[in-house]
């Protein structure tokens, strides 16, 4: 995303990746992964010959700057994995040994306070013989892009951070922004390498945390006459002090990034003596989060063996074919493991789908034919087009009309009064007058 953006504004970019199947789908102009827009900049960039991409990190050599943009997963225990991170430290340190121009590697991948310092620098000075600071600049620059609008956010972020102990390096590469963004430019933070690093984990804990403390007052509300988390979260949302995003309760908080950042954020605070509660209970709120649905279905249901369930919605949110972390991956799994039958939809997951779930599951070709027969359908996904399944859709399809509103996409009103039994997150039940 960054390399076709950078592309975009006339920088000659190269891809250096071991992943040869992704390289030969970019080389095609293919993207290797769903992502809107993206295929539209790929082709213009690969075509006009300004990105090009190879498995040969060599050829580092040439550039000015290189941005490290590798994974960094988290081990069993929650830690991170820095193996990607060494070994692309180690090949840029090669590929730079006899280099005599002035080269900046830039960290934007999300790694842990310290490892900028620590693993990356040392890496570099040892395998290219010369000196961060004098012979190479290092920054750490973390990217805040959002998956299904990662062009946009790349385009037009909302802040850089830039962490270095060398003025230089962090000149340079605000200037390069500079440049890139023009009148656009948004404001810098410039700091330590720590700084940068720990800042990015406290972005995705503190979404993280917004999530998971608007579904516990859900949980609240639900349990509370004629409470609706909606107009809560709206109603809070406008206070300037909390803001409107990232309050939409639902089925809990997934993807290739928050659980794994925030899981890596607890084990870090560990190795500095730090027990950090709130983040665990982030964390513990947002797994139970997940059972939710299943407990809807179970309370309209009874037990859900022989029922037949549609799932509408497999990716972690809606705009991606991603199913990391997806709340759907639980869910389906339990459904399966009650014996339940299940139908699966997305407009975009189903590859994705096919290779978690294989034979076990049935897939949708569209929204209508999942709830075909279906005894109960549940929203996991909030993509538009689910937005559009009218109450009559839902009836006629159905063999019985449950609905489990998982997202909030429905107006409860106007579905309940068509006669669908719509069990929607944080509502609450409607009081009896006494
Ligand atoms: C997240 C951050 O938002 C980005 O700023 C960051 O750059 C990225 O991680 C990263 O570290 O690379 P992303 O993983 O694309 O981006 O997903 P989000 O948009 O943050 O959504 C995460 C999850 O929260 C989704 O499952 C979504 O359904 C859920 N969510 C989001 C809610 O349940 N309620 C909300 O109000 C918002």
């Amino acid at each position: 995303m960054t390399a076709v953006c950078f592309a975009r504004k006339g920088h000659e970019v190269v891809g250096i990746d071991t992943d040869l199947d992704a390289l030969g789908k970019i080389q095609k102009a293919e993207p290797p992964f769903f992502e809107p827009r993206l295929k539209e900049y790929l082709v213009e960039a690969v075509t006009e010959g300004i990105f090009a991409v190879t498995d040969d990190a060599s050829a580092n050599a040439r550039s000015e700057l290189t941005f490290m943009a590798v994974g960094t997963p988290v081990c069993e225990d929650g830690s991170i994995d820095l193996t990607h991170i060494r070994n692309t430290a180690e090949a840029i340190g090669r590929s730079i040994r006899d280099t005599t121009h002035y080269q900046l590697t830039v960290v934007k991948s999300t790694v842990t306070p310290g490892t900028a310092r620590t693993v990356v620098r040392p890496l570099i000075e040892r395998e290219s013989g010369k000196t961060a600071g004098m012979g190479f600049g290092l920054c750490s620059n973390p990217e805040f892009l959002r998956e299904g609008n990662a062009l946009h956010d790349a385009e037009f972020p909302d802040r850089i951070v830039i962490g270095s102990e060398d003025a230089v390096a962090a000149k340079k590469l605000e200037s390069f922004y500079e440049e890139l963004h023009g009148e656009h430019m948004p404001p810098v933070v410039r700091t330590t390498h720590e700084n940068a690093e720990l800042l990015k984990y406290a972005n995705n804990a503190f979404l993280a945390t917004k999530i998971s403390f608007i579904n516990t007052i859900a949980n609240i509300a639900e349990r509370t006459p004629n409470a609706d988390i909606q107009t809560i979260a709206r109603g809070i949302g406008l206070d300037e002090r909390i803001g409107p995003e990232f309050l939409k309760a639902g089925l809990g908080w997934g993807g290739p990034c928050l659980p794994k950042d925030v899981k890596a954020l607890v084990e870090f605070s560990k190795t500095v003596n730090y027990n950090p509660e709130l983040i665990k209970s982030v964390i513990t709120t947002n797994e139970e989060q997940n059972g939710r649905a299943l407990q809807a279905a179970r309370k309209v249901l009874g037990s859900l063996k022989g029922k037949r369930i549609g799932i509408l919605g497999l990716a972690f949110k809606p705009g991606t074919d991603d199913m990391r972390e997806a709340a759907s991956v639980p869910l389906i799994q339990e459904l399966i493991r009650e014996g339940a039958s299940v139908a699966a939809y997305d407009p975009a997951a189903l590859d994705n789908a096919r290779k978690i779930f294989r034979n076990d599951i049935s897939y949708s070709r569209d929204s209508l034919e999942c709830i075909d027969g279906a005894d109960c359908c549940i929203i996991v996904t909030d993509w538009d087009e689910f937005k559009a399944i009218a109450p009559k859709d839902f009836i006629e399809r159905m063999r019985c009309p449950v609905v489990i509103d998982g997202r909030r996409i429905y107006d409860v009103d106007r579905y309940s009064k068509a006669g669908i039994r719509l069990s929607a997150i944080g509502l609450g039940p409607v009081a009896r007058s006494p």
